[in-house]
């Protein structure tokens, strides 16, 4: 049985002036963080389609190139890979060529009759040399270029053909000028410079060249020249994209003096916060959420929330829960946006569902907004990306401004999601007549002061580094958390499993006793998230006997407290403080150590921080 290769990868298509292999691979370098496992670059030179591909990182195809050049030419595509299973090799790495070598195409996505179509190309003739879906789309538009002898219009007939999730970049020796892409349920968008064409798989492929772009809808072809785009649909009717202004610039996407992005991406989150409050607070502390399509009176109507994420933004998710729900008392579920929708969830006109979506192409998270839209109900989503597919598919849309989160594992996008449910919690009361202004205003005042605490932050994680280091062989780690401090314990568990690949845990305190205090050994860490101690709060209390219950069975305990938090010493080997803020807002500074101290641990055991093993950054299969 011939096996299933699933990509979530980058692509970069050029058409310009420019040496099309430089523009490639600096495109593909930007994207590397959607997968590693291979890469490839094809050009059209005069003697038809030249390519290089290579299994593993990025570095092994530029060896390539180096060793043996592609001949300057001002048209190519290029492509990244991430394959669930198989091998990564070379022969499987894109792009894939027609038996003749006149055409290469790249793909990401899964054709999903493609075992079909591939006996039906295979009883024709067609020898196939890889094992991946991608190559029967290769001789498939080499059969219908053959018959119409129209790049676009075999593009559009190959589509009719295909089921499942792809995008398509095309290059044809016989067209040399010209490229041509397609999208179904896959990204695409592309970009528009002075006398260059760009097709991407995100906009940071091609903002060092250009940030006018524009985004594909769903089931559109696009034939691309140096001078401009024909949009038309699956069937050849005439189609529009829809075109924006990129908001950041090329050096956003660099490492910019950091040795790692994460580390960069760490260090920008007062300012990722700030940049997502921009604008959405008025002079008198009022809330503004321009762009929240969904007017005042459905926010009225709306009797029950469903979060649905993924991962790190299903952690905001359940910090939202307690704001919302705390704010507005409209009930708030949060789902693992992977399960939604099979559980057949009760949805209607009156569930608002929020989708949290960095990416904005987590297909778990799509398809969640897919079902619930089905169902009746309306869906706003909270992203970081534009032009990608969960807001334009959803009824509203709220950005965090994080910039490009490049590092696979999230950071800044994390305390932005927090901003914007917040914002979005405020928003809600605001509007439901469940608040007065002053306690608006207060609230707004306490998020507007969220940048400068997250730096007293990151300007104390010294401590947090070396106490890494020390733990670097430890055989597990444990995060306890109690209300909004367990997502926080459940995210600092996830930084150290996949940046580390230590086995890691977040509870909440009081679940221990129910079983896991098992767990407790002799050294231990175990890593405490604690409550404020403010106003003698229950909460504090009962953490604090938490403490004491696995301190007396050994535990090494490290404990994130507030300053002046003086009830914690006698039961921490190692403290580190944080300012003290408003509960509900307390993960937007009791995060940062915890991906301070992952990071540096798997700094400290050589891994790969940015490129974790096994991850891709945008996961568009489900
Ligand atoms: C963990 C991480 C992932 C993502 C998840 C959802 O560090 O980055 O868990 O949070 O894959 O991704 P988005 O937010 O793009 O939908």
């Amino acid at each position: 049985m011939p096996v299933a290769y699933v990509d979530m990868c980058g692509i970069v298509g050029y058409v310009g002036g420019q040496d099309a292999t430089e523009v490639i691979v600096e495109g593909l370098r930007r994207l590397e963080y959607r997968g590693y496992d291979s890469a490839g670059v094809a050009v059209i030179a005069s003697d038809g389609v030249q390519s290089r591909k290579r299994a593993g990182k990025l570095a092994n195809l530029e060896k390539a190139l180096a060793e043996s050049p592609l001949p300057e030419t001002t048209v190519g595509i290029g492509h990244t890979r991430w394959a669930t299973h198989g091998a990564p090799n070379d022969v499987n790495a894109h792009p894939h060529l027609s038996e003749d070598g006149r055409l290469a195409v790249i793909h990401n996505g899964i054709i999903e009759n493609f075992a079909e179509l591939r006996d039906q190309l295979s009883s024709g003739g067609v020898r196939f040399l890889s094992e991946t879906d991608t190559e029967v789309a290769a001789h498939l538009l080499a059969v219908e270029l053959r018959d119409s002898a129209d790049l676009t219009e075999a593009m559009q007939r190959t589509c009719q053909q295909l089921r499942g999730a792809f995008t398509l970049v095309a290059a044809s020796a016989d067209d040399p000028d010209t490229l041509v892409g397609a999208r179904r349920n896959s990204p695409l968008v592309v970009g528009l410079g002075e006398g260059e064409t760009f097709l991407a798989s995100d906009v940071s492929a091609f903002i060092a060249h250009t940030r006018s772009a524009m985004e594909l809808g769903q089931d559109q072809v696009i034939t691309i020249t140096r001078d401009g785009v024909e949009i038309t649909d699956f069937e050849g009717g005439p189609a529009k994209g829809e075109q924006f202004e990129v908001t950041w610039d090329a050096s956003a996407a660099e490492k910019g003096g950091y040795d790692l992005f994460m580390l960069k991406e760490i260090a920008e989150q007062p300012k990722a916060v700030a940049d997502t409050l921009l604008g959405r607070i008025s002079e008198d502390n009022q809330l503004v959420l321009d762009g929240l399509t969904i007017s005042d009176a459905e926010l009225r109507e709306i009797d029950k929330i469903v979060v649905a994420a993924c991962g790190t933004a299903y952690h905001a998710g359940l910090v939202a829960k307690y704001a919302i729900e705390h704010w507005t008392r409209i009930p708030v579920e949060v789902e693992l946006a992977s399960e939604f929708r099979y559980r057949d969830p009760i949805l209607n006109r009156q569930t608002l569902v929020v989708a949290i979506s960095q990416s904005g192409e987590t297909m778990d998270t799509l398809m969640a907004v897919r079902h619930a839209r089905e169902q009746g109900s309306r869906v706003l989503s909270i992203c970081n990306t534009q032009g990608s597919t969960i807001p334009r598919e959803s009824d509203a849309a709220l950005y965090t401004y994080a910039g490009p989160e490049i590092a696979v594992a999230s950071t800044k996008a994390f305390l932005t999601q927090l901003v914007a449910t917040q914002l979005f919690g405020m928003y809600l009361a605001q509007v439901r007549g469940n608040f007065f202004g002053d306690e608006i205003r207060g609230l707004v005042s306490d998020l507007a002061s969220m940048p400068n605490k997250i730096d007293l932050v990151l300007d104390t994680m010294d401590p947090v580094r070396e106490l890494a280091r020390g733990l670097k062989d430890a055989r597990s780690v444990l995060f306890l958390g109690r209300h909004v401090g367990y997502p926080v314990a459940l995210e600092g568990a996830l930084k150290l499993k996949e940046l580390a690949y230590m086995h890691a845990e977040g509870f909440p305190a009081g679940e221990l006793k129910h079983g896991p205090i098992a767990l407790i050994e002799d050294g231990l860490p175990v890593i405490c998230v604690m409550p404020s101690p403010k106003g003698r709060s229950v909460l504090h209390e009962k953490m604090i006997s938490n403490l004491q219950e696995i301190r007396a069975r050994g535990a090494f305990t490290i404990v994130i407290a507030e300053e002046g938090d003086e009830g914690v010493v006698p039961y921490a080997n190692e403290i580190i403080t944080v300012p003290a803020v408003p509960t509900l807002m307390q993960p937007l500074v009791t995060t940062v150590p915890l991906q301070v101290f992952a990071c540096e641990l798997a700094t400290a055991k050589g891994h790969d921080v940015d490129q974790p093993r096994n991850l891709a950054k945008s996961v568009t299969v489900e």
